[in-house]
């Protein structure tokens, strides 16, 4: 396009001050900035920006929200007599490679403040294993379990998600550890798209003189990105049904769990949401509920207080369904929603602080308070369109702590809490094998049961514990992924033995040493054994 028909274009859709400084730019940058405004279809743009604000709050929530009924609840811990079939039923499946699962790691982890993907995070286990690592591991294992329950062999394929941002040192990381085990061409890696972050006007902001500020377009660009990839087709071709999306920010993440999958096949969902219960009114999470007779996500900024607070006779919280993005889809259902749905799902508009070009100074400018929004799409914003829609709710503890600040920002979901969740689980899991952890005197660090929020019978007593060394430190304790998907098979490791923290078990066998682990004590001195 020649530069005047491009003026011509971004004047007529309000955005030519985006050539701003386009006398001062080489023929380089000219062809640069050029390449990026003709991908740019901003008459879309405008209209998405008008229609993100029109929508505004979503009016009467508060009368409109219904509880989920229970018909289509499942609960790891009320229905506990239905997760052994749930659990065959999801491995069966498994184990005739109809299981794949779709990973969001196209965000930026702004909060976390790193310059590499978040997939790429240690958070300081004994191991060091990042989250890439830990998620493939947990892949690998339950290829490995479905196949000797099933005696096939068979693939979890992994479609990765990532943006311009991650892409890159996505790939290089997966290539440089060789995939963690899997086959390179079971990991699909693909990107999502951009769009131009914007001022409150809808004019478009310069992150430098010549390049307009991109950002990735929500993690809900998923599906624009599956329909651009032919990532549906991929997975048809592969003979799929079944999908697990989830974030790569969950430490816990229970990747393709086969009791959710089970619950969902068996209940002939189309699509569902793994949630946990939102316990504090003030929780600033969003809960599934259906409103108009529709399931959809209520944002916590959307409600009264009063409506957050309502009760049940029970005393949890009416509307407690917690999201956390870990949802299950069939192909089918997911081919309607790239090839009919996606259009109509809408943009939501976060305020961000944008650093941008000041258009009268040209100074670069980073602003201390939001200055424009980013246009994202929600994964779940597809949930209205569901012709049957499930909700299986879990434990926080087992299944959800995500890591979203540094550890010098926030107390809450950083690398301190997701390293001390992963090791409190992987404690819990050592005593219900029959082992135990000991002091330095020999004496057993006593197991607390956990909360069960005033329902004591609604958790198998020996199921459940909240485990704190005398520091108030979780004991430090780490089982590889490859040992053990979900706690089962520990017992010939770990059944009447005494351990000493820090205590790790991997495929090479038991180790109670651990250098470097971050909360090691400094007194530590165990010897290491092999069994
Ligand atoms: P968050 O909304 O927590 O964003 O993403 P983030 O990028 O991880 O962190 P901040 O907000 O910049 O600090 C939740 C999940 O959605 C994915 C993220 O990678 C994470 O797994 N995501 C988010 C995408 O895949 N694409 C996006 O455009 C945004």
């Amino acid at each position: 396009m020649e530069p005047e028909a491009l003026r011509r274009g971004l004047e007529a859709a309000g955005q030519g001050h985006v050539l701003r400084f386009w006398a001062e730019l080489g023929g380089a940058g000219r062809r640069a900035l050029r390449e990026q405004l003709q991908g740019l279809d901003c008459g879309a743009l405008g209209a998405a920006f008008r229609r993100a604000g029109q929508g505004g709050a979503r009016l009467g929530l508060d009368t409109r929200m219904e509880p989920l009924p229970r018909a289509v609840l499942g609960s790891a811990t009320r229905d506990a007599e239905r997760l052994p079939a749930w659990e065959r039923q999801g491995l069966h499946q498994i184990s005739q490679s109809k299981v794949a699962v779709l990973l969001l790691a196209g965000g930026q982890g702004t909060r976390l403040g790193v310059s590499y993907p978040k997939g790429m995070y240690d958070v300081g286990l004994p191991s060091h294993k990042t989250l890439f690592q830990i998620q493939a591991e947990r892949i690998l294992k339950l290829q490995q379990l479905a196949e000797e329950q099933h005696g096939t062999e068979c693939v979890i394929p992994w479609y990765i998600m990532t943006s311009s941002r991650t892409m890159e040192s996505t790939k290089e990381f997966f290539l440089e550890h060789n995939y963690f085990g899997l086959k390179q061409e079971n990991v699909i890696i693909f990107q999502q798209g951009m769009l131009p972050a914007m001022d409150f006007d809808g004019k478009i902001l310069l992150e430098e003189k010549g390049k307009v500020s991109m950002a990735p377009d929500g993690n809900g660009g998923l599906y624009r990105a599956l329909g651009a990839h032919g990532i549906v087709e991929d997975m048809e071709r592969r003979g799929i049904w079944s999908i697990h999306m989830y974030c790569v920010d969950n430490i816990l993440v229970k990747v393709a769990d086969p009791r959710f999958i089970g619950f969902c096949l068996q209940k002939e969902a189309e699509c569902g949401a793994k949630v946990v219960e939102k316990t504090n009114p003030m929780e600033p999470v969003g809960v599934v509920c259906s409103v108009d007779g529709t399931y959809q996500v209520v944002e916590y900024s959307e409600i009264s207080l009063a409506t957050a607070q309502k009760r049940s006779p029970d005393g949890r919280l009416l509307f407690n369904a917690g999201n956390i993005a870990n949802h299950y889809l069939t192909v089918p259902f997911l081919r309607d929603v790239v090839n009919i749905y996606e259009p109509q799902l809408k943009h939501h508009v976060a305020q961000k602080k944008i650093p941008y070009v000041d258009l009268s100074s040209g100074q670069q400018v980073k602003p201390d308070k939001p200055n424009g929004i980013k246009m994202e799409k929600f994964v779940f914003d597809i949930f209205p369109f569901a012709k049957r829609f499930v909700v299986y709710e879990v434990l926080r503890e087992d299944e959800f702590s995500p890591l979203k600040n540094a550890d010098s920002q926030n107390g809450k979901d950083n690398p301190t809490t997701a390293r001390h969740a992963l090791m409190s689980l992987h404690h819990c899991w050592v005593l219900n094998a029959g082992g135990h952890f000991v002091d330095e005197n020999g004496t057993r660090i006593p197991a607390i049961p956990r909360m069960t929020r005033g329902r004591p019978d609604a958790i198998p007593a020996d199921a459940r514990c909240n485990l704190k060394d005398a520091n108030d430190l979780p004991v430090q304790c780490e089982i590889s992924p490859l040992v053990s998907y979900g706690g089962e098979g520990l017992e010939k490791y770990v059944e009447n033995k005494e351990f000493h923290a820090p205590l790790i078990i991997d495929e090479s066998g038991i180790h109670e040493r651990v250098k470097n682990c971050v909360d090691s004590f400094s007194g530590s001195q165990q010897a290491q054994h092999s069994l």
